[in-house]
Parts: structure tokens; C-alpha cells; sequence
């Protein structure tokens, strides 16, 4: 007998079923025993009389999470609150007893949670349904680079040297050498520009030794990036990331914004092109930060969005023109204004989800703008080796999946947005 999914249960009333999930709640009273299972997709209660039998007996020695199979009469029940069937058992198989009691129930602090969170997920479905939408949005996004003819890389995470900046990097020993785990693809999706890719995209592994303990850092995460080249300006990496983002939003409102109203209490809209842009001389007179700033802090980037929200409407914000003191030497600064960058960060609900430029693709600029930052070329000799045989003007983004997921969807953390977190105190699970 093939098993059948809770959800689908009403289309077989009347027909013997096989049920597969875990024991969600138990009610075991004097005249009746009722067991209500649960698998991925809902809960459905199945209905015993006693009657001093096996079963009986086998309901009565049943735990909290234990894995079931229950074979049985679908029967519509119009008392039975769970959508008004139930489930007549003929037979019960307990195919992974669960221990008691449970390590986790709904009062138990984040951390532990963290540290059971496959009983956290399994008893949550708000929670799962993260991943659910996690795969609209990476398969929506896969879709959309194909359409624009982008191909699909693998970068190596693990690295010679250093590359961006020393400071965020992890190091491992590798054999007899020390290795270091990749902080972003920057240099080799650069290095597939100059290999001639046209346009590249990847979806894989950030590392970041960065010591934070927000609610929007963690030191491995997913990143989608994209590189394209032969571009007009920034402008077009802008419209395709705004593109991008329409695309994989809309995919997630038809396919789960009912689940995500009823189960999160957040409506998903479908943001209106093109999203506003801002530059950040203009941001900054808007916040009226004193002393003028050149970046902005969470608390800035909150503002921001709800200035922007106030008078355009929309959830998305390109904050544009970044100084060239807060930007990487490789961010292209445009004609005849040196101090800045032809870079953008999207900010969604106030969130950073982005960072994106028009890269420097001339050898001797590329050089003079690494000295400036104080860095040694000789490490970067196979990154800067790119530009010295025709490299064309090319710029692209970094997106960090889970900051996505967490403006999308209201969480409250990187770690609910995260099907296993690492942060500076946690490697496990
Ligand atoms: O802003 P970041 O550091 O930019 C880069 O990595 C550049 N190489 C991108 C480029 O193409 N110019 O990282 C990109 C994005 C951020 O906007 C953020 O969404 C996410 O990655 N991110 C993190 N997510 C979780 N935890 C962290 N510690 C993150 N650091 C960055
Ligand atoms: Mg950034």
C-alpha cells in the first residue's frame, strides 16, 4: 500500500490508507484513545475504542515524536476539528520509538532549540516552511539567470592566500601549508569574466570570520552571486538584481503566500520596477547624521527604508555611490570623481541584502587604487593577472540567502532563516 499525505487524506474517505508521520499529541481517556499524527504536510487524528485488545495496548505504550505508520479506514467525522476526518487504525507499527520526555517543548530558549534543532523544526511547520521557500527562491533565481544566459559556476572554497581583506578569513591547515576558507567568490567570479563566461552566476558557501553576534551575521551562509560583463555602467547590474528579485518574489507569492499570511502573519509582495535609488550624499542628507557619515549603521539603514517607504511606497531601496573609504580597491570609481564608487548596496525592510559594483578592469588603475588601500599585489598576483590581457568593464553582486529569507518572511533572526547556523559560538549540530 502506498502511503498517503495528511493534506491528501479528504480525496480518500471510505478507503483503507497507510499514513506515515510522527505521534504529535496523545489523548488517551477512559472509553477512547486518540492519537493525532503528523506528518509534513498537517496532522490528522486517528480514533481508537477501547476494547481490551492489542492495539489498545500498543496506543497506551505510544511516546511524544515517535515515528509511526498507521494503516486504517479514512472516515469523514464532522465533530473531528482536524478537518473532519479521522482514521479508523487496523494496524499501528512504532518504526522509531521516540524517548521520554522530549528534550524541547514551546517554552525552551533559542539556544537550546538550536542545539535539538531537528526536533525544533519537525514539531514547528512555520519553520520549515523557511525551506519550502527557500527553494522557490533559489529555483526562481536559477531560472532567471538561465533565461539571461548566465552560467552556472562552482568557485573554490578553499584558497592559496587571503584574497579580499586579510581580516574577515578563516585559516586552516592544509598538508603542510595553511589554507584559508573562500569570504566570498569576488576574485573567481571576476576571474570567469576574464575567462571570457560573458555572464556567471553562483549559488554556494561564504565564510566570514567575523566575530558578530547580531541577529544578521552569521560566519557561514549562503551567498548568489552574479557577474556580467561587457556592462554599460552599474546600472545594468542594478536592473538585472532588481529583475532578479521580482522574478523570485512573485514565484514565492503564488506558490506559498497564503501558507506564509497564515503560518508567519507576513503578506509577500511583489515589489514594483524599478525599485528607487538613492545615493548615499542624498541618504546622508536625509538622515541628517551629524557628523556627516560615509556609511550607514543598521540603525541608519532602518531610517532610510522608512523614508523611503513614507514617500515611495516600497519595501526595496538601492543605496548608491558609496565612497571610495568605504568601498574594496576593485570597485570602479567613475570619471572625474575619485572619492567615489560606482557601487550600490539594496537595503529590503531596512535590511542589507546586497553589496554590488562596477568593477575596475583596468590593469594600472587596479593597481594604484590596491596601493592606496595599503595592500600587497604580490598575493593577489593570480587575481591581478586577470586584467592584464583585455579584461572588459564588468560589475556584479553578493546576496546573502538567508538576510533574504529573513526580510522576506519577518524573521526575527539569520538563525531561523538558516537550516543549520554557524556563528562565532556555534559549529554544532
Ligand atoms: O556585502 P558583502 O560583504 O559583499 C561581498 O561579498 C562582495 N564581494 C559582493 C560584491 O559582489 N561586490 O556580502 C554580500 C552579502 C551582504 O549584502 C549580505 O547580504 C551577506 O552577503 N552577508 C552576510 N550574511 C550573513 N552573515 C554574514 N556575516 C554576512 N556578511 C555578508
Ligand atoms: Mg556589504
Amino acid at each position: 500500500m502506498t502511503r498517503v499525505l495528511v493534506a491528501e487524506l479528504a480525496g480518500h474517505i471510505g478507503e483503507t490508507v497507510k499514513v506515515a508521520g510522527w505521534v504529535n499529541t496523545l489523548r488517551l481517556q477512559r472509553a477512547m484513545q486518540f492519537v493525532l499524527v503528523r506528518d509534513h504536510t498537517g496532522v490528522v487524528q486517528v480514533t481508537w475504542k477501547r476494547d481490551d485488545g492489542e492495539l489498545e495496548a500498543l496506543l497506551d505504550g505510544l511516546s511524544i515524536e515517535s515515528a509511526v505508520i498507521i494503516t486504517g479506514r479514512v472516515v469523514a467525522n464532522p465533530i473531528v476539528a482536524l478537518s473532519g476526518l479521522e482514521i479508523i487504525p487496523a494496524a499501528v507499527e512504532v518504526v522509531g520509538r521516540a524517548l521520554a520526555p522530549l528534550p524541547v517543548d514551546e517554552h525552551t530558549g533559542a539556544e537550546r532549540r538550536l542545539d535539538w534543532r531537528h526536533l525544533d523544526l519537525r514539531r514547528r511547520p512555520a519553520a520549515r516552511l523557511v525551506f519550502a521557500v527557500q527553494t522557490t527562491v533559489e529555483q526562481a533565481m536559477r531560472e532567471f539567470a538561465y533565461s539571461r544566459s548566465c552560467t552556472e559556476l562552482h568557485t573554490p572554497k578553499l584558497m592559496g592566500t587571503a584574497s579580499e581583506s586579510g581580516a574577515e578569513v578563516f585559516k586552516l591547515g592544509y598538508f603542510s601549508r595553511s589554507a584559508y576558507l573562500a569570504q566570498s567568490p569576488q576574485f573567481y567570479k571576476q576571474m570567469a569574466i576574464a575567462a571570457g563566461l560573458d555572464r556567471v552566476f553562483e549559488i554556494g558557501p561564504v565564510f566570514r570570520a567575523e566575530p558578530s553576534f547580531t541577529s544578521r551575521h552569521a560566519t557561514e551562509f549562503t551567498g548568489v552571486d552574479a557577474e556580467l560583463a561587457w556592462i554599460d555602467g552599474v546600472d545594468d547590474v542594478m536592473a538585472f538584481e532588481e529583475q532578479l528579485l521580482a522574478h523570485a518574489v512573485t514565484a514565492v507569492a503564488e506558490r506559498h503566500g497564503t501558507q506564509i499570511r497564515e503560518q508567519l502573519g507576513v503578506e509577500v509582495t511583489v515589489p514594483a520596477l524599478p525599485f528607487p535609488r538613492i545615493t548615499m550624499a542624498a541618504a546622508q542628507a536625509v538622515l541628517a547624521s551629524e557628523p556627516p557619515r560615509e556609511d550607514l549603521d543598521p540603525d541608519g539603514e532602518r531610517r532610510l527604508a522608512a523614508h523611503i517607504a513614507a514617500t515611495t511606497g516600497h519595501e526595496f531601496v538601492f543605496v548608491t555611490d558609496y565612497p571610495a573609504s568605504v568601498r574594496p580597491f576593485y570597485h570602479l570609481r567613475p570619471d572625474g570623481q575619485p572619492t567615489l564608487t560606482a557601487s550600490f548596496d539594496l537595503l529590503w525592510k531596512g535590511l542589507e541584502i546586497t553589496t554590488g559594483a562596477q568593477r575596475e578592469h583596468r590593469y594600472e588603475v587596479l593597481l594604484r587604487q590596491a596601493a592606496e588601500k595599503g595592500l600587497d599585489p604580490e598575493p593577489m598576483s593570480d587575481y591581478l593577472n586577470c586584467f592584464r590581457y583585455g579584461c572588459p568593464p564588468h560589475g556584479g553582486f553578493g546576496l546573502g540567502l538567508g538576510r533574504l529569507l529573513m526580510a522576506m518572511l519577518g524573521l526575527e533572526s539569520i538563525r531561523d532563516a538558516t537550516f543549520l547556523f554557524r556563528g562565532p559560538n556555534r559549529l554544532s549540530p
